[in-house]
């Protein structure tokens, strides 16, 4: 695997598409949704994909089904599905 890294984050990619199972239901396969409500994260930035989850986890974010299903994910988890998220193409459907 490429050395991935940025700053503190060192999200897994493959750990993260595994993970990722649970969140195709709404946020698609390839992390387009597939409809408006839910969004979509393929190629979102891995910060910030990291810093939504924690907020919905730790109570700093509100939404409809977010917050619950954050309470199952460590930070690990957190970084792994970043890392895959944000790996993904947006323009790939
Ligand atoms: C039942 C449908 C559903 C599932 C399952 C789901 N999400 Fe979401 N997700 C949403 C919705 C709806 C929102 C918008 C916020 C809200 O209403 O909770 C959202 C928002 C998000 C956001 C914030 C996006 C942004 O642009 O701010 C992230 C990141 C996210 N989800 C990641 C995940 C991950 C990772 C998983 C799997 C562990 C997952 N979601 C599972 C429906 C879902």
């Amino acid at each position: 695997m490429l050395l991935a890294v940025s700053g503190t984050m060192a999200g897994d990619i493959e750990a993260g598409e595994v993970k990722a199972i649970l969140c195709a239901a709404c946020h698609g396969h390839n992390g387009i949704s597939i409809n408006n409500n839910w969004p979509n994260l393929a190629g979102q930035k891995e910060a910030y994909i990291v810093k939504q989850l924690k907020d919905f986890r730790d109570g700093r974010r509100s939404g409809e089904v977010m917050p619950e299903t954050a309470q199952s994910l460590s930070d690990e988890d957190i970084e792994d599905l970043a890392a895959y998220y944000s790996s993904l193409d947006p323009n790939r459907h």
